[in-house]
């Protein structure tokens, strides 16, 4: 990745974008060896991003400011994990950086924020340290982190298998297309929560078999995605915690409801474990004119929304 140099802001001060992604495919297949689901999934990037500047300190010190005060900065932060994975891979202990994280991705929404702000922490501090990691050990340290990390890095749309860390390239899918994204403020869910108790309801029925499980890939390889969409033959949204998390998550009941509501929406769901919901749109104006039609819906509500065109790329050192 080459470094723009808009994004140095000094010689020394390097402002990285950590995309949000939504879940347009997540099918939980099965459990595997490690204790994680086995999953068969398309994920997007969209252009809702967290925005992250590193600068060099001479101490060897990781230190952390976020403008959001509900995020802690402490040991448990991923972009903390992600700079202290990175520099122990170096053993230099020398390596310091402050980082400063703007926070745009609601938090324990099912967007990956987290995650994509510990990707952008793997490929910015690379740059700023000038460590030279290549990008497939880049992958291999995010995919230690999180089962989301490997896409954030890669980002645009991607098949998403395995844990969610095995990247297959996604070509079908018409980047003109935008989504609607809402999301009550008050409300987050917990991710190993949503995926504990789809298996308590369906552990049962898990495929166990390899083979099983690359039939269900082969499916979704082959989904006709590229075809002409309208109502009729909207695209082929699937979330499996869905099943779980809507039921007891009221927030999750009324985002979809809005969003079945809205003029142009082609085909809607929840993202990742929740809460957060998206309708798919065919381009950026008609998701826009959607949600300026419903500004007072939305405050009854109490939803927070955002339109957002399609992205191609993950974290980048540019927009
Ligand atoms: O990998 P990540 O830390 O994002 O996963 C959070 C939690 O979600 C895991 O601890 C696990 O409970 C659940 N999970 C899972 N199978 C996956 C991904 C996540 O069971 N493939």
């Amino acid at each position: 990745m080459t470094v723009n140099m808009s994004n140095l802001i000094s010689s020394e001060l390097l402002r990285v974008i950590a995309p949000a992604k939504i879940n347009l495919h997540l099918e939980v297949l099965g459990l595997r060896q490690d204790g994680f689901h086995e999953l068969c999934m398309v994920m997007q990037s969209i252009d809702l991003f967290d925005e992250i500047t590193f600068s060099k300190t001479k101490n060897g010190k990781i230190e952390l400011i976020c403008d959001n005060q509900s995020l802690t900065t402490g040991d448990d932060n991923l972009i903390l994990k992600a700079a202290k994975l990175l520099k122990c891979s170096r053993r230099n202990k020398d390596l310091g950086a402050e980082i400063h994280l703007k926070k745009n991705i609601p938090i324990g929404a099912g967007l990956a924020g987290g995650s994509s702000d510990a990707a952008a922490t793997l490929v910015g501090l690379n740059e700023l340290w000038e460590t030279k990691i290549s990008e497939m050990e880049l992958q291999g340290m995010a995919a230690k982190l999180g089962s989301d990390i490997p896409f954030c890095i890669a980002g645009g749309t991607q098949f998403c298998f395995g844990r969610g860390d095995v990247l297959e390239p996604f070509d079908q899918l018409n980047d003109s297309m935008a989504v609607v994204l809402v999301k009550d403020p008050s409300v987050a869910v917990s991710t190993p929560w949503a995926y504990s108790r789809y298996k308590e309801l369906n552990g049962r029925n898990y495929f166990r078999f390899e083979e099983d499980f690359e039939k269900r890939r082969q499916l979704l390889r082959r989904a006709d995605w590229a075809n002409p969409i309208d109502l009729l033959n909207p695209l082929p949204l699937r979330n499996d915690l869905q099943e779980v998390v809507e039921p007891v998550t009221p927030a999750v009941q009324k985002g979809l409801k809005f969003l079945s509501s809205l003029n142009g929406a082609i085909s809607f769901s929840m993202s990742g474990s929740g809460p957060s919901c998206f309708a798919i749109f065919a381009n950026f104006a008609a998701a826009k004119i959607a949600l300026e039609q419903n500004h007072e819906k939305l405050e009854l509500l109490g939803l927070e929304a955002w339109c957002c065109s399609f992205r191609s790329k993950g974290v980048s050192l540019d927009l």
